[in-house]
């Protein structure tokens, strides 16, 4: 399985062996009645996983920061949220196409942060010509900025902000495991006072569909009818649930290799010619090919797939890379990658 090495993201994982047997048994029911005891099971744990009251399976981490945001958000509000955030550049605008509600942007920080100050100025006040503030939401970790992890203090400081102003705090939470893992915390203390999150089990963590969102048990009920609107109420979801029971418990467990496989492989690209490494945090290591490389960046991707690698320019970037380590990258096919490197760029 997976003779390629598909470095462009973790979301090109396939579920494990493990999880296609547990899909082929699963214990389903229509889940739109309440009754997948997986599902059921998926949500309860992942709740309790993040001292939350209750979670909700969802189809995506999109339809899942959309949920919580029209929940969290009426029409003609507004949600601050930082430029670079995945909600804002990668999301289709579906807060504002779907939920008529209004991004209000800052300037996301090298650290991934949004300055506290810039939030607190941004926050409306009670005037009847702007919209009301609602939301704030952040991304941890943040992905554009190279896959930084946001600390459970700044967290903190950020949902203190947010509730001495009467707003939500929403974390956009794709790889929220490899945030915590990275800085050697729990899940619960990663999401220090937000009122919701999204993690997708679908990325680093290897299931083939879904992500979750969790709050409390009243935010649940309602982003419950949010999901239904939206057409992602499934019937038997326990096929998908227990590969994410097995993504949530187990692959949860293993995402320090994948940052170990990413500071590897950064050293080792420091041997490679016409290289300029840019960063790497958690799982994202990102470099640009240099102006006196001899091949285009294109050529380059080219070449590499010849070796069965794909690799791509960073989407909007002309000659920045990504490159995601994930579970079916060993340190093996590191190697294998650094040496394809060194034949294609010689
Ligand atoms: C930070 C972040 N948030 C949200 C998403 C959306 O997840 P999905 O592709 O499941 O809609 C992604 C996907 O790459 C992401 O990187």
């Amino acid at each position: 399985m997976m003779d390629v090495i598909d470095l462009r993201s973790d979301t090109v994982t396939q579920p494990t062996a493990e999880m296609r047997e547990a899909m082929a048994k699963a214990v389903v029911g229509d889940d739109v009645y309440g009754e997948d005891p997986t599902i059921n099971q998926l949500e309860a744990d992942a709740a309790a996983m993040f001292g939350m009251e209750a979670g909700l399976f969802v189809t995506s981490g999109t339809q899942g920061n959309l949920i919580a945001l029209i929940t969290h958000a009426p029409r003609g509000s507004e949600v601050i949220l930082g430029d670079k955030a995945h909600i804002f550049v990668y999301e289709q605008g579906g807060m504002s196409a779907v939920g008529g509600i209004m991004p209000h942007t800052l300037s996301v920080q090298q650290d991934g942060t949004l300055k506290l100050d810039d939030i607190e100025r941004a926050i409306r006040g009670d005037d009847s010509h702007f919209p009301r503030t609602k939301v704030i939401a952040i991304e941890n970790t943040q992905g554009t900025v190279g896959g930084v992890p946001l600390s459970p203090e700044y967290t903190q400081q950020v949902a203190d902000l947010a509730h001495r102003h009467q707003l939500k705090l929403h974390i956009d939470g794709a790889r929220i495991f490899n945030a915590a893992t990275y800085l050697g915390v729990s899940p619960a203390v990663i999401i220090n006072g937000a009122d919701s999150m999204t993690f997708c089990l679908s990325k680093g963590l290897g299931a083939p569909v879904g992500s979750i969102l969790v709050g409390n048990r009243e935010f649940i009920a309602e982003a419950r009818r949010a999901r239904k609107l939206l057409g992602g109420g499934m019937r038997q979801a326990g096929v998908l649930g227990a590969a994410g029971l097995i993504a949530l418990h187990k692959m949860s467990q293993r995402l320090a290799d994948d940052h170990q496989n990413a500071a590897y492989f950064l050293e080792q690209l420091k041997t490679v010619p016409d290289i300029d490494i840019l960063s790497q945090h958690t799982s994202f290591v990102f470099f640009t090919l240099t102006d006196s490389a001899k091949l285009s960046p294109a050529d380059f991707s080219a070449k590499m797939r010849q070796h069965n690698i794909l690799l791509r320019p960073y989407p909007g970037f002309e000659r920045k890379f990504r490159v995601v380590m994930h579970h079916w990258i060993t340190r093996k096919k590191v190697d294998q990658v650094i040496r394809a490197m060194k034949h294609v760029l010689r």
